[in-house]
């Protein structure tokens, strides 16, 4: 059974939820009111028998675990919001939501705090950014301090976000300010002085703005951690503790991610309150099944050959972008160097880059001016770059997450994509769990590998989840993610 309400106790699971307030329930710091109920069910969707709701649930695999359900919304037409919050998605021609935003809007809307896990490339963004602007737009309090804030970990991905939100923030009139390390102080406070509804940053750059006092998050009632895994993963628990913290204490709090590990369960649980988990497709780690997954199976020595045969058939097609990753910011720099001289058209993007750098990169790279990026795990979660048509893992990831992530940067929303992995006997701890992406995903296992995952070396060493990098709060986050703020620490890892 892919749905399912966990704790349903045969009580009438698909029943839509009347409207109500959760506001008045919780703690409030501030004596000013929120309101987090946005949500009206229409009639398109309270009038659909229980029985096309389950069907629909089974075939986009939507399984809700918590205390409530509230029916998903299956079309655009059915979703009763204000004309502002639907003007992008017409905008952009969208054919129906996914199956992530389907299940997600009328929690979040509903002022549910939520876990959403959805595969790579299925429209997670609009899942939070839609919500976070009608919530803002219902509130009867107005402020110039922000009252939604969404936290990522990397620069990149925060603009992003911020791109996503602007559309919204256009035509419902919002203002949106994007923080993060690597750029100029100056340029960014100026534009927090200016006021602001919606804030994107990064933890490290947050919380030197609030240290100087020049920004404070306690007007923060909708917050959004967006690859929450990470976030939470990132060994800066105590920075984000005391992001958190500082919101208001009646705040809505979401988290996204295409992964899941067992690891950060009980770090959510303690900045959500009764929230609501949504899962699209498999429970355990699994990857976009829209990927063709290609493993080769290879000696060390043998990498740099096998690549430039593998970029030279790839650069013969037309759509050809092509993201490589590799594991450290010198193999990266020494990869491109050497491509560049073997005339293929790349650039380089990693955490030893300056800001201006990166973005060039990127710029180039989105372009298809330089078709192929050579990038750090720095690229690895949240970018959209829809034409991505081939992800090459130079070398393996250090986790099976990361590999998720990575190859997620291709087959966004409805393409497809293939993505070539060299895989190496010293990475042959790392076989079972590669073994269980490829097989859930239905893609060929090589002999070679499944043998590997058989011996001792695929033993897992922590109860089943494989060697995640801790930089157990020793600020290498900062460096690894591109927070580069005062406190940055020398510890240098991407
Ligand atoms: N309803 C929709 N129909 C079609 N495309 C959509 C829809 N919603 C969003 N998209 C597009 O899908 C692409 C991927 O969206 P997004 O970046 O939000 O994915 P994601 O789930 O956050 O992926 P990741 O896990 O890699 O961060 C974007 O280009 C977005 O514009
Ligand atoms: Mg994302």
């Amino acid at each position: 059974m892919t749905y399912s309400r966990y704790d349903s106790g045969g009580k009438g699971s698909w029943e839509y939820k009347s409207r109500r307030d959760r506001s008045d329930s919780r703690e409030r710091r501030n004596d000013s009111k929120i309101y987090k109920n946005c949500y009206e069910v229409s009639d398109i969707t309270a009038n659909r028998s229980d029985n096309e709701v389950q069907q629909y649930m089974e075939q986009n695999e939507i399984a809700v675990k918590g205390e409530e359900f509230l029916r998903p919304v299956q079309t655009f037409q059915e979703l009763s919001v204000p004309a502002y919050a639907l003007a992008p998605i017409k905008r952009n021609k969208f054919e129906k939501p996914t199956p992530i935003q389907a299940q997600s809007w009328p929690l979040a809307l509903s002022g549910y705090d939520m876990v959403g896990v959805a595969q790579t490339g299925s429209g997670k963004t609009y899942s939070f950014v839609l919500p976070a602007v009608v919530h803002i737009k219902n509130q009867e309090q107005k402020t110039r301090e922000p009252q939604a804030l969404i936290l990522s970990p990397t620069r990149e991905l925060c603009q992003q976000i911020s791109q996503v939100a602007s559309e919204f923030a256009r035509d419902a009139n919002l203002k949106i300010v994007t923080v993060y390390g690597g750029a100029p102080k100056g340029d960014q406070k100026r534009a927090l002085y200016g006021g602001v509804d919606i804030l994107v940053a990064t933890p490290g750059r947050l919380i030197d703005f609030m240290e100087m006092r020049v920004i404070s998050v306690r007007e923060v009632s909708f917050l959004v951690l967006d690859e929450a895994d990470r976030m939470l993963d990132m060994g800066f628990a105590p920075q984000m503790k005391d992001i958190i913290r500082k919101t208001r204490s009646d705040r809505q709090t979401l988290m996204f991610s295409a992964t899941w590990p067992k690891e950060v369960h009980k770090l959510a649980d303690s900045y959500l309150t009764d929230y609501i988990k949504v899962n699209i497709g498999a429970q355990d780690l699994h990857a976009n099944h829209k990927i063709n997954q290609v493993i080769h199976m290879v000696d060390e020595r043998e990498k740099t050959g096998r690549l430039n045969k593998l970029l030279d058939e790839i650069m013969r097609a037309e759509d050809n972008k092509t993201i490589i990753f590799v594991e450290t910011k010198r193999g990266a720099e020494s990869l491109a160097r050497n491509l560049y001289n073997d005339q293929f058209p790349v650039v380089a993007m990693h955490g030893d880059k300056s800001q201006h750098e990166r973005e060039y990169a990127l710029k180039e790279f989105k372009s298809g001016k330089k078709p192929i990026l050579i990038a750090t795990d720095v690229a690895s979660r949240g970018i959209d770059i829809r034409d991505i048509r081939y992800v090459i893992n130079f070398d393996y990831p250090n986790n099976s997450e990361d590999y998720v992530h990575r190859i997620g940067r291709t087959a966004r929303s409805n393409a497809t994509g293939d993505a070539h992995t060299f895989f190496t006997r010293a990475n042959a701890p790392k076989a079972r769990d590669l073994v269980k992406v490829l097989e859930e995903a239905g893609q060929n296992v090589p002999r070679e590998l499944l043998d590997y995952s058989r011996q001792a070396y695929g033993k897992p060493r922590y109860g089943g989840y494989q060697g995640r990098p801790r930089s157990g709060g020793s600020g290498g986050w900062r460096e690894a993610w591109g927070d580069s703020s005062s406190r940055s620490h020398s510890h240098k890892k991407f």
